[in-house]
């Protein structure tokens, strides 16, 4: 079977990408997939062969290599961002019936955002969110409003943004303006959003052999200000705890209540759900959930798959046959 593997992308996760790539074909090696790293940029898609950079056929996503027309019979999509984890190359594979490891374009496109993510999440789940708001580049973002109807400390984000890029923890209206430049930068919509105080976790969810199953949760303790960029991907600036220290009690309550958002939100494959744990009572506060999440070697959904007593590369045989 031979399998594409995406990477790369439009955005600032573009490293993350290649390191998600590198390590799921890493998995893989020695499995019965050939699998072909193909580079999404905005110029060209490409597969590297030692020197040559060999451009895809869109027309039906085939690679002429060596004499030989290459086809694909499978898409493993590891692009954060867009075009990847926001429905417009699972839109393009749906066209070509060719299938994809993550969920489908509708759920990927409404995922991808934050605010319309929490609306769904909150209105119809019921599910406790940050409060936040909502801004257009083309529309009002005055400081004054947005100091009006929120309590500091708020996050600043790129609605449609991971690894936090472009993002800000403010204090104050005097670092809005700032932190609205940062965030705008990247994306023409940025949510406002309350920091909620408590422990953050992360925690994965996949389809296996037909069953959801909810991963061992992750702690994260970061030693910077929030888990920002840096902290995410600097070995040692952040402590992740796999499995997490939460009791059996809680670990049923937070599977129960992920595996609901992974159901309602239609999800395919594996996603990694991101919440807060509130200080004091105990209420789950849901964050976002990610339904490209990072593969590198050290990345949460890995951590957790070992965590579980899985090997990373059966794992990823797994979703390529569930979705196959
Ligand atoms: N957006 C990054 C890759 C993640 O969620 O893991
Ligand atoms: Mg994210």
């Amino acid at each position: 079977k031979n399998i594409a593997l995406l990477a790369g992308g439009f955005t600032g996760e573009y490293e993350v990408s290649i390191n998600s790539a590198q390590n799921i074909k890493a998995n893989l090696d020695g499995s019965k997939y050939n699998v072909y790293t193909i580079l999404i940029t905005r110029d060209r898609w490409f597969y590297e062969s030692e020197d040559r950079k060999i451009d895809v056929d869109k027309n039906d996503f085939s690679l002429a290599l060596k004499g030989e027309r290459i086809k694909f019979d499978f898409a493993f999509i590891t692009v954060h961002g867009t075009p990847g984890e926001d429905g417009k190359l699972q839109g393009y594979f749906d066209m070509l019936d060719i299938p994809y490891n993550t969920c489908d374009a509708t759920t990927s496109a409404i995922t991808m955002n934050k605010a319309y993510t929490k609306a769904i999440v909150h209105g119809i789940h019921g599910l406790n969110t940050a409060r936040s708001i909502q801004l257009f580049k083309t529309g009002i973002h005055e400081a004054a409003n947005v100091v009006s109807s929120l309590k500091f400390p708020l996050f600043i984000k790129p609605n449609n943004g991971g690894s936090s890029v472009g993002m800000s923890k403010v204090q104050n209206v005097a670092g809005l303006h700032d932190a609205f430049e940062r965030a705008f930068k990247e994306d023409d919509q940025i949510l406002v959003e309350e920091f909620i105080k408590g422990r953050e976790f992360s925690i994965g969810v996949a389809r296996l052999k037909g069953h959801i199953t909810v991963l061992p949760a992750t702690e994260i303790i970061s030693s910077k200000d929030f888990f920002d960029y840096e902290a995410k991907y600097t070995p040692g600036v952040s402590k992740e705890i796999t499995p997490a220290d939460l009791d059996a009690e809680m670990n049923e309550k937070i599977a129960n209540i992920v595996t609901e958002v992974y159901l309602r939100l239609n999800c395919k494959g594996m996603v990694r759900i991101d919440f807060i744990i509130l200080e004091n009572t105990n209420d789950f506060y849901f964050i976002e959930i990610n339904t490209t999440p990072g593969q590198s070697a050290n990345s949460l959904v890995p951590q957790q798959v070992r965590a579980m007593g899985m090997d990373v590369g059966e794992f990823y045989g797994e979703l390529i046959e569930g979705a196959m």
